[in-house]
């Protein structure tokens, strides 16, 4: 079995490939107790010590506040770090697996979808931290698989609390009777977790490469989160009361980052639609048939 080095163990993606792999590989987990992602030094020391077959790096501070009020102390975490664990990686001549985001393109002036080949643009700090580890990772290293995710959902399992999602985020509002503003001025993708731990032995093995990993749409954020509370099964009215059109966030530029995913759906990887995923989602979860 192989050994493979995850970081940000206890996050949420990390845990839940963790639960539906453990027959596949033998997970070392490192969590921010083990090693200080602030001090570089530090991290190179820790990861040169320990041997593995394979690293998957998920660890990062994925705030987008926290990444614009702290640059310095994010960019130490999200990509100095990144960087001295890919060098680790380049020594030791193993294959390094780095989470990567779309948010890399949230700054293009012309509309998604991006493919791989496409220049990074990014406006915030968090897309352009990533976007520096994504960048000196494919012209530096010889074996790697970088994931460019699209923003992720999923419902809580025991343990796996999800990061914030349109399902949970769409369900909140419904459930707490909260009024809450869903942007009508940004398509991004939007894909089911379980996609990404169903499919992790394969994606290990993709030839080494950038790949957009995104079931594909053409909703709006707005439209994407009625379509979420239709399928709970909340009629319009509600719908209306709860789930609310913002229409000054982004107004002055309309974002379209959405990723083609076509490289790694030619390599064997499914993806659907954001429609299909949420199905998938909610039937996994009890709520459908
Ligand atoms: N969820 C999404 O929609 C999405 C989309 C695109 C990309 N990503 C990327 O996917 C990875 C995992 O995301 P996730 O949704 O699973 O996030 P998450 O639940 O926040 O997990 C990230 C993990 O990183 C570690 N971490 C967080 N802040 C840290 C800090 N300041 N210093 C050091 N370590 C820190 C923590 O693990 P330990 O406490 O175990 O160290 C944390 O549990 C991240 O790299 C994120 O940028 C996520």
């Amino acid at each position: 079995m192989k050994r493979m080095v995850i970081t940000g163990a206890s996050g949420y993606l990390a845990s839940l490939i963790q639960l539906y792999n453990k027959d596949e590989f033998e997970f070392i987990r490192v969590s921010r107790r083990d090693v200080d992602y602030s001090k570089p030094e530090e991290v190179s020391r820790y990861f040169s010590s320990l041997d593995f077959d394979v690293l998957f790096h998920t660890a990062a501070n994925a705030t987008t506040a926290s990444c614009e009020s702290d640059p310095v102390g994010t960019h130490l975490v999200n990509c100095d770090s990144a960087i001295e664990i890919a060098k680790v990686c380049r020594e030791k001549g193993k294959r390094m697996l780095f989470i990567s985001t779309e948010q890399i393109f949230n700054g293009k002036g012309i509309p998604g979808p991006f493919g791989e080949e496409e220049k990074l643009c990014s406006v915030t700090r968090y897309g352009q931290q990533k976007a520096e580890v994504d960048a000196w990772m494919r012209s530096t290293m010889d074996d790697y698989v970088i994931m460019r995710l699209s923003w992720m959902f999923g419902m809580p399992l025991p343990h796996i609390k999800p990061s914030p999602g349109i399902v949970l985020n769409t369900l909140k509002a419904m459930r707490t009777k909260t009024p809450t503003l869903f942007t009508v001025n940004e398509k991004r993708c939007m894909t089911y977790a379980q996609r990404l731990a169903d499919q992790f032995p394969a994606i290990c093995s993709l030839p080494s490469g950038a790949y957009h990993f995104a079931s594909q749409n053409d909703r709006c954020t707005y439209d994407c989160a009625r379509l979420v509370a239709r399928k709970f099964g909340y009629g319009e009215k509600e719908i209306d009361s709860y789930i609310l059109p913002n229409n000054d966030r982004y107004a002055d530029r309309f974002r379209d980052f959405r990723l083609d995913n076509s490289k790694i759906v030619s390599a064997g990887i499914e993806l659907g639609t954001f429609e299909d995923d949420v199905d998938r989602c909610l039937a996994d979860f009890g709520w459908t048939h």
